[in-house]
């Protein structure tokens, strides 16, 4: 079969690899891709979000199979493009519909979900800039930390977590006076929970499910989990907390009532569920010490936390993703690889505040013991006057360096070896993924 995959990070660099291992693919295309996706198949320049021209593009070349990687696609409603359009129809997008993306694409509708379907989350309420009085009102009655989302897509940057009251009064007034534009035009507040977070990807073709291999992703740019937040330095599977009792609660309050109240609420959803989680350390109204609660939803799989998933899929993801497609996941077998998957994400120097790119990325084919994700990198013409090719960085987060081990320690080791092995000026990383479990 004939696939594309739409996207152009980390995420979709590995998505790609699993894929075209797939027996069942004779060609797969990546739109637009990046340096690193031309190794496993053929990019096509078209941007995730231009409807019309991967309408075009799968049409003419008799594509039958569309996987969306980012969430942007999804929530601007590729699904139904497909179903509206008596040509593309037939062709299976796999992803939720436009409804089914508002469970990432809007904060408030996410909450209100859970709230309808009891399951497990923080208590919270949404306002509005004609509401911004009771807002404030509303912190009152809080405990700090206060922690506002804004309810639309933010590129990661919607949430605040304060610790004063004054600091979050301000910042209330200032999202809903359009700090985030749009996205800020409603802002959720919500009970802080405290506890320790993991990654849990569902595969779901809206009745039956797979639960794929847990992962924690690391946000903050420092060792030991300091400093600003960046868009992942890396993941590592599995999550020794999330055992089986955690997992069994994961799926019993978290899993079947998701399935269950999309389907109750009429809404179309094929494709991956990213449960956001924490196993709160404290007693909350719904939840006792060790139980998971949901943080939030995504209706993709997570970056970085795919680089080191996607190694511990056994099985044929296509055969799955067919499944998806034909609604009959049921019938499908997942199996997970026991080993450890470590990935770490190598960085452009000053990232994520200013930083420069283009440098050129050297030693990639030197790699032996890992798997070298790209994530922002870019092949141009060498300036030497030849026809040659050069890879270079092309974005804050350059390459992700993916690892199997026994173990943690031995899987960190490998993509730290490999780490050493590349070179661009500027290069960071963290050398701790994982030593936190
Ligand atoms: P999000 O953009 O929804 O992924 O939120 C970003 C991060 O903020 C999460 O990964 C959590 O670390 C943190 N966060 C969000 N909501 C809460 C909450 N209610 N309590 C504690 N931390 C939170
Ligand atoms: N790793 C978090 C995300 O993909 O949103």
């Amino acid at each position: 079969m004939k696939l594309l995959l739409l996207g152009s990070g980390g995420r979709e660099h590995a998505l790609a690899w699993k894929i075209a291992q797939s027996p069942l693919v004779e060609t797969l295309f990546i739109a637009p891709g990046n340096a690193g996706t031309r190794q496993v198949g053929t990019n096509v320049n078209i941007k995730a979000t231009d409807f019309a021209a991967i309408r075009q593009f799968v049409l003419s070349e008799g594509v039958d199979m569309v996987v969306v990687g980012p969430e942007a696609p999804l929530v601007e409603g590729i699904q139904d493009f497909f179903q509206q359009d008596e040509a593309l129809r037939r062709i299976p997008v796999i992803g939720p519909s436009q409804a089914g993306a508002q469970l990432e694409g809007s904060k408030d509708f996410a909450k209100g979900f859970m709230q309808r379907h009891t399951i497990p989350t923080a208590a919270y309420r949404t306002f509005t800039p004609e509401t911004l009085d009771e807002g404030k009102a509303f912190l009152h009655t809080l405990q700090p930390p206060y922690v506002l989302k804004a309810d639309g897509l933010c590129a990661g940057k919607g949430v605040l977590i304060l610790d004063t009251l004054e600091a979050a009064e301000q910042e209330l007034e200032e999202m809903l006076g359009g700090m985030f534009g749009e996205a800020s035009s409603r802002v959720v507040i919500e009970e802080f929970l405290s506890g320790i977070e993991c990654s849990v990807f569902v595969l779901t073709d809206s009745t039956d499910y797979k639960i794929l291999p847990v992962a924690k992703d690391y946000k903050r740019i420092g060792e030991g989990d300091t400093g600003l937040n960046t868009g992942g330095m890396g993941s590592v599977s599995p999550v020794p907390f999330a055992d089986a009792t955690f997992m069994q609660k994961v799926e019993e309050r978290i899993v079947r009532p998701t399935i269950q109240g999309l389907k109750e609420e009429g809404i179309a959803y094929r494709g991956f569920i990213f449960l956001g989680l924490i196993r709160v350390d404290r007693t909350y109204s719904c939840a006792e010490v060790g139980d998971p609660m949901v943080i939030e939803y995504n209706v993709r799989m997570g970056d970085p936390e795919t680089e080191s998933v996607m190694l511990r899929i056994e099985s044929d993801l296509v055969d799955l993703l067919c499944g998806v497609a034909e609604g009959n996941l049921g019938t499908r077998e997942l199996r997970i690889d026991p080993r450890t998957a470590v990935s770490v994400m190598l960085v452009s120097g000053g990232y994520p505040g200013h930083y420069e790119k283009g440098f050129p990325i050297t030693g990639l084919d030197t790699v032996k013991e890992s798997i070298v994700f790209h994530a922002g990198t870019k092949l141009v013409k060498k300036d030497n006057g030849t026809a040659m090719e050069q890879v270079v960085t092309d974005g804050g987060r350059v390459i992700a360096v993916s690892s199997y081990g026994a173990d943690r320690a031995e899987a960190l080791a490998a993509s730290f070896r490999s780490a050493q092995c590349i070179q661009f000026e500027g290069k960071y990383f963290r050398r701790d993924i994982g030593n936190d479990l």
